[in-house]
């Protein structure tokens, strides 16, 4: 029995539940229109993040009876693998950014809680766009719930009497629509370029994209959209802002995009364009993918690549709610 591409699955998915769900027109627009609208994708982001999604009841149904097993079940069943402590590269990380991948579930926003953590324990400000109210749970001081229209106004981290303060905020945009969440990423990014580049001080910033695949898509590099996004991964250096990106859709990113980061932490994934495609990355060590745990990644690091191990995230005090 052949294995049935996930994509191939999603996109049937979708179609059953088109009509349904989404804001289709009676005319039925094809499937390319759909991927063109952000309708397409915002069905996929909702199947792999939503557990209780009508999606992914059907996703599993179907792969069940394609005779293909869900990610989840296996990361859980699987045998223990000897791996390296985690670690990481701060000052690669504010050179060049991160790049995290792996499907749902393998622990990339763990992995993000804990980067986060030490970035700002090194007085580094981390921003993050988070549309899956996942960072909750992290230790990221602010979160901001964005609302459509919106008028946003946060404190951005700034020298006070000479000295940085510790400063964060994550932007919870789950309640937007995916192209309200890429008009939100392009005004902020915007913004933070205008704030560093009238300043004096330039405090080192790091924003974390989760489901980078939606603001940096393929082909990005080339289109006129995306451009102030995409601005702080090609010249944000120069202003002390960094990026992490994170990702369960890698073969859609950008690829000049994902060459910038020198530091890539790659989690569990057994699809097939995607091990294709992080195959030019690690070569081989690609086929490990499939047999890592939740929590652990191959580290590829200019010429080395290792297995590590992330430990579990635990947060308290519970950040503060800023503005609802
Ligand atoms: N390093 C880890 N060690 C143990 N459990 C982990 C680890 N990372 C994640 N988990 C568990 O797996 C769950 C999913 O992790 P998460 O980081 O949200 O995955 P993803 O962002 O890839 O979907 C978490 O709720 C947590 O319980
Ligand atoms: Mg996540």
């Amino acid at each position: 029995m052949t294995t049935p591409k996930r994509e191939d699955i999603i996109t049937k998915a979708f179609e059953l539940n088109a009509r349904r769900n989404y804001r289709t027109n009676l005319n039925s627009p094809e499937v390319d229109e759909l991927k063109e609208s952000g309708i397409y994708e915002e069905a996929k982001n909702e199947l792999m993040r939503n557990p209780s999604n009508e999606f992914l009841a059907y996703l599993e149904k179907e792969a069940m009876s394609l005779g293909y097993r869900l990610t989840k079940e296996k990361i859980e069943h699987s045998k223990q693998i000897v791996s390296d402590p985690f670690s990481i590269d701060l000052d690669e990380a504010m050179r060049t950014g991160l790049f995290i991948s792996g499907t749902s579930h393998s622990g990339k926003t763990n992995l993000a809680f804990v980067v986060s953590d030490l970035l700002l324990s090194n007085n580094i400000i981390v921003y993050v766009v988070d549309p899956s109210q996942a960072w909750y749970n992290s230790s990221v001081p602010n979160v901001i719930q964005i609302r459509w229209p919106m008028s946003v106004t946060f404190r951005d981290g700034n020298a006070e009497n000479g000295k940085l303060i510790k400063n964060g905020t994550v932007f919870d945009v789950s309640r937007l629509t995916i192209l309200q969440q890429k008009e939100f990423v392009e005004s902020f990014c915007k913004k933070i370029f205008e704030l560093r580049v009238d300043s004096k001080v330039k405090p080192k910033t790091f924003i974390f994209f989760e489901e980078a695949h939606l603001f940096f898509p393929e082909g990005s590099m080339r289109s006129k959209r995306y451009q102030e996004a995409l601005r702080i991964i090609t010249v944000g250096r120069n202003f002390n802002i960094r990026f992490g990106l994170i990702t369960q859709w890698c073969a859609l990113i950008d690829k000049t995009v994902i060459k910038f980061p020198r530091q890539k932490y790659l989690g569990y994934s057994d699809e097939k364009n995607d091990k294709e495609y992080l195959r030019n990355f690690i070569g081989k060590r690609v086929d490990e993918l499939e047999t890592l745990e939740v929590g652990q990644f191959i580290y590829d690091f200019g010429k080395n690549t290792t297995k590590v191990q992330v430990p579990l995230f635990r947060c308290e005090p519970k950040p503060l709610l800023v503005t609802t």
